[in-house]
């Protein structure tokens, strides 16, 4: 049984060309000119790009006493909808738990998945077991990023010294470390300060996390990360202070990775004053919406290289749960939705401003990622041998985004009324058509656990270059006698 893509655009992070694809068992099996097979799929007129690689989603997540209300199954049908074929989500062990244990739970939930996904390890405590553990993880487990949090104090917040510990670890074992950076101990002060004044509504969740809360802990991590001697991927990066950290370090040579979300990139702080209480909390997430000027600082750093991922970071709550913080904004479950409406939306308002290119799109949505998680090319690429994790997109397909319509759980869309020009056609995963037109045919269950190898090329140059500058003890001749 083979399926031939016929008669559309290829774009790449790097090519743009016209050729048809031809894929059997789950992989591309040739590139070329009037190619025929069992069945064919018309990509005329569309764009036919590697599949989107959401890396930073928590599905069905345990988080501010209640679950995240995607699960893997309604979270990668709603993925696969929108043209995203993989996502990676993190598996978070509960302080004192061992790192296999939580992997295990995590097995089990993603057992419903339509399409391809992997597992980042969270590290939330520190110790001999942790220590251990983490060998298994990226030896056994085909796991090699491992997230820390510097905010969420008192429950998944590690501090200065447990993060250095991590990541000599990750160092040592050619794993990658992840950071959500904001000071948390601040942001537990501005909390308390602002509730003590009365300032109780979703509006102070922005108030207690300003940029600098951000920027100062991007600007820790980036330093603690280069005197482990260890790359760093900074996660949900939403303003210029943390962009300007991950930038210098990167222009002095380090291996320092950043990651916007679409939704920051095209919501901002005014969400906020909005006077229905239900909408301000909805968009609730950590770090919350900016203003214009970081934006702009977002977009700026994908076009120029210095930010290389767009992700959604999807924790989807209901207005239900959100109502769980009514009284005192620091009740209201942080996150929101966006895996569904993440390239039409960075397609309608990168691609068509014109402030990303196709190649850039395609590199920013998938193959950058790909790399950094050491799974390039078996996905983020269109070449003979990789998997068939397609989107056939269709530039001038339009919706207007509405929760009404949706493939999420929650009863609402952070994105409601936006229209978006730029749509899949068909999204395949492994080769079998999950989304056709806006018809639904995914199937429960066929998405697999992709293993991920340690030891990356840049944590190679990385480990070879600090192996190069170590201090190292000055070999003298004539030693002096003592005491002359
Ligand atoms: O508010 C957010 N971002 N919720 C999800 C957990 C996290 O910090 O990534
Ligand atoms: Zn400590
Ligand atoms: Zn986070
Ligand atoms: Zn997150």
């Amino acid at each position: 049984m083979s399926t031939v893509i016929k008669g559309g655009t290829i774009v790449t992070a790097d090519l743009t060309y016209k050729a048809d694809i031809k894929v059997e068992g789950g992989k591309i099996v040739e590139i070329g000119q009037n190619l025929s097979g069992n069945e064919v799929l018309d990509a005329s007129g569309c764009y036919v790009m590697p599949g989107g690689i959401d890396p930073h989603t928590h599905l069905e997540m345990p988080f501010m006493g209640t679950y995240s209300s995607d699960d893997f199954e309604s979270g990668t049908r709603a993925a696969l909808a929108g043209g995203t074929t993989m996502v990676v989500d993190f598996a978070l062990p509960s302080p004192g738990q061992s790192l296999l244990e939580a992997l295990t739970m995590w097995d089990n939930k993603s057992t419903r998945a339509n399409c391809d996904y992997s597992f980042h390890m969270a590290i939330t405590w520190w110790g001999e077991q942790v220590f251990n553990e983490m060998e298994a993880i990226v030896r056994d487990k085909g796991i090699n990023t491992f997230k820390h949090f510097m905010a969420y104090k008192g429950a998944l917040m590690v501090d200065d010294d447990e993060m250095f510990s991590s990541f000599q670890r990750c160092a040592e074992l050619g794993a990658l470390p992840l950071v959500h950076a904001e000071n948390g101990d601040v942001v537990a002060q501005m909390q308390a300060k602002l509730l003590a004044e009365g300032n109780n509504g979703p509006e102070a969740h922005a108030y207690s996390r300003p940029a600098e809360v951000e920027g100062e802990a991007t600007n820790r991590a980036i330093m603690i990360a280069d005197m482990a001697g260890s790359p760093v991927y900074i996660v949900h990066t939403s303003c210029e202070q943390a962009h300007e950290a991950i930038r210098r370090a990167r222009q002095k040579g380090m291996r320092v990775y950043g990651e916007p979300l679409v939704q920051h990139l095209t919501l901002d702080e005014s969400e906020y004053a909005n006077p229905d209480w239900d909408h301000a909390a909805r968009r609730v997430m950590s770090p919350p919406f900016r203003n214009k000027q970081h934006q702009d600082s977002l977009w700026a750093g994908l076009a120029s290289g210095s930010l290389q991922v767009v992700a959604t970071d999807h924790c989807a709550f209901t207005t239900e749960q959100k109502r769980f913080g009514l009284n005192d904004f620091t009740k209201i479950p942080n996150g929101t939705g966006g895996l569904e409406d993440r390239l039409p939306m960075l397609w309608t308002h990168g691609v068509k401003t014109g402030r990303l290119t196709m190649n850039e799109f395609v590199a920013v949505t998938s193959t950058n990622i790909a790399k950094i998680l050491n799974i390039y090319p078996k996905k983020g690429a269109i070449l003979v041998g990789a998997d068939a994790d397609i989107v056939v997109w269709d530039p001038n397909r339009s919706k207007t985004i509405t929760a009404k319509t949706q493939q999420s759980a929650i009863d609402y869309n952070v994105f409601e009324g936006k229209e978006v020009t730029g749509l899949p056609r068909y999204t395949l995963t492994r080769g079998v058509v999950a989304i056709e037109e806006g018809t639904v045919k995914t199937q429960q269950g066929h998405g697999e656990f992709v293993k991920r190898e340690p030891f990356t090329a840049a944590n190679r140059a990385l480990s070879t270059w600090k192996e190069v500058t170590a201090p190292r003890k000055v070999q003298r001749s004539g030693i002096p006698a003592s005491g002359v």
